[in-house]
């Protein structure tokens, strides 16, 4: 398969044709369960059963884990839903007003049947709210629910085929805050009563930057082109910088719009996208094309 395309088709299927061992980095959002309607056959999120879903993310994610090199790493962004009337089944879980938690359902099956090792569930913060001084940061839609809290956050899974593996943590370090700065530059000794009485504390920082944590937010972006779910540009820079080296190839099997093709093209990496939409492989490639001219 060339790198730099976008294949028309369906993930598991496309990416069975895809050597052992050739992808330095995964990084996608698949269809949430029972979310959005694509408009395509063989699309996956509106199975009967929510783990009719989980599963077939599962299966794809198997399928990523044998194409992923050694060193590879794998960013599955995913949000959770609620229990929709028309799931009939007699499941415990699946009762009126459930979460239903099929991404953490995907997450456990990814490191029980698979094998995956989770590094990370990074959560995207869309808004947070100081409650104290009710204060806001970043953006949400309006939420009409009345008996619960709104979601304002979703998970990126970042997983790893083997204990190491390709990570440049400097490639998304954050200046330190000024009272940081002002606290940890110094020796300390630890208090009596500590357990480790006597010894030096000895935190100095890093001149690039602290750890950016897993609490991000990653601030929604305006697109002009047409397409229902596309993820901020942000998140993808964030993924490659640091989970895939210069020159590397980034898989995204569910390419949507194409925003993962044109962030590892602008940081000069190859790309291979799969879409089952050609209406959104053909948004894609244009948007490709009008970034070469
Ligand atoms: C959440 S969107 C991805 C959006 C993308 N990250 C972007 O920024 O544009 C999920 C995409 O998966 C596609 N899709 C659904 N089922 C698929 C399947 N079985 N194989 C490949 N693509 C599929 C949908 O058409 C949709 O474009």
């Amino acid at each position: 398969m060339k790198t730099d395309k976008i294949y028309v088709g369906d993930s598991l299927e496309l990416l069975k044709k895809l050597p052992d061992n050739s992808i330095d980095c995964v990084v996608t959002s698949p269809p949430y369960y029972n979310v959005r309607d694509y408009g395509v056959a063989g699309q996956i999120g509106l199975e009967n059963h929510p783990n009719n879903y989980v599963n077939k993310i599962v299966e794809v994610m198997k399928e990523c884990k044998r194409v992923i090199k050694e060193t590879g790493t794998i960013f599955l962004n995913l949000g959770d839903s609620y229990f929709g009337d028309e799931i009939k089944s007699k499941d415990l879980w699946i009762k009126d007003k459930q979460k239903l938690l099929t991404h953490y359902r995907i997450a456990i099956k990814c490191q029980e049947e698979l094998g995956l090792i989770l590094r990370n569930d990074i959560h995207w913060i869309k808004q947070v709210v100081n409650f104290k001084t009710r204060e806001s940061f970043g953006s949400s839609v309006p939420c009409p629910v009345k008996d619960r809290l709104g979601l304002n956050s979703e998970i990126i899974f970042f997983f790893t085929k083997n204990k190491s593996y390709y990570f440049n943590l400097d490639a998304i370090r954050m200046p330190y805050k000024e009272s940081t700065k002002k606290r940890v530059n110094f020796h300390r000794k630890y208090t009596p009563d500590s357990p480790y009485k006597g010894q030096f504390l000895s935190m100095k920082i890093n001149p690039l930057g602290k750890n950016p944590g897993d609490c991000i937010i990653f601030p929604l972006e305006r697109a002009k082109e047409r397409h229902i779910a596309m993820f901020p540009s942000i998140i993808p820079e964030f993924c490659i910088s640091c989970g895939c080296p210069k020159n590397g190839i980034v898989l995204d099997p569910f390419m949507g719009s194409g925003t993962t093709a044109l962030v590892a093209k602008r940081m000069n990496r190859q790309f291979i996208g799969f879409e089952l939409n050609s209406k959104y492989a053909s948004l894609a490639n244009k948007r490709l094309l009008e970034r070469d001219k």
